[in-house]
This record gives structure tokens, C-alpha cells and sequence, in this order.
């Protein structure tokens, strides 16, 4: 056991940036955009997302790093005589490569969408077997990413050989174009997607699909993660802290160019209250999951922008190291809410530099003192207390301290906002990886204290709430 966990911390610890299953060159950090998926469903056409690409933009959001617009569902209309697919003319009436040019012209990747069944989920013409004739359209079209769903499979599931053959052969058609298309599979973790998919795509559901709570159990989500793997049925309404507790088991199977993907963004949506949405965006940029809004960004509120935009927490989900912190350890609580069990969780994980990241995330459902002993903090890499790091001591910079504050966001939303540089980080003048080799300070958040060595670090967490916490050595 002990053996096991030490060769754990060995990868953990030394893992290069550089991707180590480059299916392409694509996602060596977690893709990051936008979906309409969770915000309007079916009801997509041309002016959504060709105006929404324009508000990411103006509100800076591009330049943070969303920078794939993505459609989902319910775009096309059939295929015509030869089987070429067909978009739907009056929801598109300039088609896909009108789109994916305004898009480019605005300084977006465009994400299109299909399915590996015989139809979507919206029951639309799925691509199982025209998956070489879809892909070169796709190609045709400019496209720049897929999302690849798994409703309507003809039975074609049940092992991880059948699922990942039916997702391999549209890995390998989107590569025939020639053309750099990001894979994004979404068979919501049946067949184990993360035991295999790193040699098929870029990133993996691993769960059924998210809703916008953050704890609620609803019966057609059905798993729970106390389970581990065993899920036969991944459903969907997948509460926020559902969904964190399945990764949990297998997050550490993410790599550069192949992530596990928690679903997208929920954040604005309305159905969290603001602590838990930076619970919700916090986790989802610890574990490396890709970060896609799923809100309606017209209707973009104060607090909805500043967690979408926090450099310090965005540099940690592009972190150049890739590796996805790990949950340490989970108690329960007493103090639920009226959903049943609460819990508290302590994650960690390495980052550029020597850093480490320290998640202390209170779902319990009262405020609370936690702590995180460094002996905990650094388990993993010498069990017991052992590790080197232990006996070190680190300065604590806190990763929401300097968090935009209301009045400048509404300057931003209004555009009427001068000065933003103690706010925005521009990924797309300089990379995460860049700024923070340069110790851009924006990316470090707030120095806030130091843990001694052989100590720990207490905070006080209001319910629901979290502190996301980078060590630094002094
Ligand atoms: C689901 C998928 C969702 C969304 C939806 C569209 O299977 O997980 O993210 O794409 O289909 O019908």
C-alpha cells in the first residue's frame, strides 16, 4: 500500500508538461469556452452564438482564455441524397462555414457537435457510421472541435472495447482531414472512459450530465460516487457535488492533451448562491476538468464575472504541469442541509514552480474552522508526515482574495471600465504557462500568511464555501 502510494507521488510529482498520449496538439491544458447547452438547449441558431461571441469578447472573457464558442444540439436538418449532413437552414441561414468564419474573425475556435449513435440525444441524425463522410464536412466547415455524445449507440456499449472502438473511429476520421480538431467525448463515463480514452480524445465525460445545484440528489442521477465505479447508469441532473465526488476516485487519470471532463460550467445560471458557484469553478480548475460556460453571457450579473475571470484560479486550471489535485481526505458532518449528508473535503496537488495547491471545501451546511495539516497537504509524496515538503515552511496566498469587486464588474458589463489591469490576465498576449514563469502577480493571488513547518493552515469557511489556497516556499 505504502509502495504504491510513494509511486503515485512519483508521477504526480515529475510529470512534464509536454503530452504523453498526443492524439493531436491540441488541449495540453483543459480546453476552456462556451456551450449553449446548459443555458438554452435546443434553441440555438446563428445570432446566439455569433452574439454571445461578441459579449465574450467585450467582457474580456475571451482573452482570459474561453476562446472555443461550441454548439450543441439541435443544429441540423437530416443529411441530403449523398449522406452529406445538413444544417438547419433557418436557424443557420448563412451555414456552418459562415459561422466558423465570423467566429475566426473574432478571435474564437468554433466547437460543432454529433453523436456516436444513430441519433443525438435531441434525436437529430446521429454519425455512427458516416463517421469518415461527418468528419470531412466537419473539416470542410473549418470546424475546430468536437463534441461527440453517446445517446442512440445501438447497443453498441457494455464494454470498454465496444465504446472505445465506436469513439476511436471518429478519432481517427477527424485526424484524416488533416485538420487540428479538438475530440471531446461525451459517453458520460460508461465503459470507464478514463481507464482508456487518453489514446481516443482530448477529454472525457465522466458522469451523467450536471444540473444547477449544488448538492441536491435527484433520482434519475442515480450514482452517487460512494460507490467508486460502479455506475450503470449515469443519467443526468448531476448535482455539482455529485459529480466532485465521483472524479474523486479517478480524476488522477488526466493528462495533458487528455482530461476528465466534469460537464460544463454552471456558474450564472441562478441555481447556486455565489459561494457555491466559486465552490463549483474552484473544483472544476483544481481537478483539470475543462471549463466551459454554460451561462447565458448576455444576462451576465457582477459576481458571474468576476469568478469566470479570477486569473489566480484560471492560472491554476491551465497550470503547465497538468496534473489535477487530489482529494486527501472527506469527513461527514452533522450540520446537513435538507438533502442529507454533509462533508467536508481537503485536495491538493502540485503546480508550477513548487507550488501547491490546497483546496479546503466545507459542504457541510453551517460555517465552520478547517484545517489542513501539511503533513496531509503532502501525503502523497511521503506518507505519514514523511515527505520532504512537510518540513518546510510556505508563504499562503489566497486564490479569491483579490477577486474583481462589484462596482468595477458592473463598469465591465456597462463598458465603461478604464483600468482593469489589476483584474484581467491577457492568455492571449501571454500564456498562464508564460506568466507564471514570469511571476506575474495577478496569477498569484493575495499573500495572506505562511504555514510553519510541520504546521497547518486553519481557516473559517462559510457553508457551502471554499478556500483555494496556493503554497509557495518561503
Ligand atoms: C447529453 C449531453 C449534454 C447535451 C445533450 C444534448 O447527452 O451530455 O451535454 O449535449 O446531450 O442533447
Amino acid at each position: 500500500m505504502r509502495f504504491s502510494l510513494v509511486l503515485t507521488a512519483m508521477v504526480t510529482v515529475s510529470r512534464s508538461a509536454e503530452a504523453l498520449y498526443p492524439i493531436n496538439e491540441l488541449a495540453v491544458t483543459p480546453a476552456m469556452g462556451w456551450n449553449n447547452w446548459n443555458a438554452f438547449g435546443c434553441s440555438v441558431n446563428e445570432d446566439l452564438l455569433l452574439s454571445t461571441a461578441e459579449k465574450v469578447a467585450a467582457f474580456g472573457l475571451r482573452d482570459v482564455g474561453y476562446q472555443y464558442i461550441v454548439l450543441d444540439d439541435c443544429w441540423s436538418a437530416g443529411r441530403d441524397k449523398d449522406g452529406n449532413l445538413l444544417h438547419d437552414s433557418e436557424k443557420f441561414p448563412h451555414g456552418m462555414k459562415y459561422v466558423a468564419d465570423r467566429l475566426h474573425s473574432l478571435g474564437f475556435r468554433f466547437g460543432m457537435y454529433s453523436d456516436a449513435g444513430s441519433s443525438t440525444c435531441g434525436q437529430y441524425v446521429g454519425s455512427l457510421g458516416y463517421e469518415k463522410q461527418d468528419a470531412k464536412t466537419f473539416a470542410s466547415w473549418d470546424v475546430d472541435y468536437l463534441k461527440y455524445d453517446n445517446c442512440f449507440n445501438e447497443g453498441l456499449s457494455g464494454t470498454a472495447k465496444i465504446t472505445s472502438e465506436r469513439y476511436r473511429t471518429m478519432g481517427h476520421a477527424l485526424n484524416a482531414t488533416g485538420r487540428q480538431i479538438l475530440y471531446s467525448m461525451c459517453n458520460w463515463g460508461e465503459d470507464y472512459p478514463w481507464k482508456w480514452a487518453q489514446t481516443v480524445a482530448n477529454s472525457w465525460r465522466m458522469s451523467g450530465d450536471i444540473y444547477d445545484s449544488f448538492d441536491r440528489p435527484d433520482p434519475r442521477c442515480p450514482c452517487t460516487g460512494d460507490e467508486g465505479y460502479d455506475c450503470s447508469f449515469p443519467g443526468f441532473h448531476c448535482s455539482a457535488m455529485n459529480i466532485l465526488n465521483k472524479a474523486a476516485a479517478f480524476v488522477h487519470t488526466s493528462t495533458p492533451g487528455a482530461w476528465n471532463d466534469l460537464d460544463m460550467l454552471e456558474v450564472g445560471n441562478g441555481g447556486m448562491d455565489d459561494e457555491e458557484y466559486k465552490t463549483h469553478f474552484s473544483m472544476w480548475a483544481a481537478v483539470k476538468s475543462p471549463l466551459l460556460m454554460g451561462n447565458d453571457i448576455a444576462a451576465l450579473d457582477t459576481k458571474t464575472l468576476s469568478i469566470l475571470t479570477n486569473p489566480a484560479v484560471l492560472a491554476v486550471s491551465q497550470d503547465p504541469v497538468g496534473s489535477p489535485a487530489i482529494r486527501r481526505w472527506r469527513y461527514y458532518v452533522n450540520d446537513t442541509d435538507a438533502y442529507g449528508q454533509g462533508e467536508i473535503q481537503m485536495w491538493s496537488g502540485p503546480l508550477f514552480g513548487g507550488d501547491q495547491l490546497v483546496a479546503l471545501l466545507n459542504a457541510g451546511n453551517s460555517t465552520r474552522t478547517m484545517n489542513a495539516s501539511l503533513a496531509d497537504i503532502f501525503y502523497d509524496y511521503g506518507p505519514e508526515g514523511t515527505a520532504p515538503e512537510v518540513n518546510e515552511s510556505w508563504d499562503i496566498h489566497d486564490l479569491w482574495a483579490n477577486r474583481m469587486d462589484d462596482a468595477t464588474a458592473q463598469n465591465v458589463i456597462d463598458d465603461t471600465a478604464t483600468n482593469l489591469t489589476a483584474f484581467y490576465y491577457n492568455a492571449t498576449e501571454t500564456s498562464y504557462k508564460d506568466g507564471l514563469a514570469a511571476n506575474n502577480t495577478l496569477l498569484l493571488g493575495k499573500l495572506t500568511g505562511t504555514v510553519a513547518a510541520g504546521g497547518a493552515i486553519e481557516t473559517v469557511l462559510p457553508r457551502h464555501g471554499i478556500a483555494l489556497l496556493r503554497l509557495r516556499k518561503r
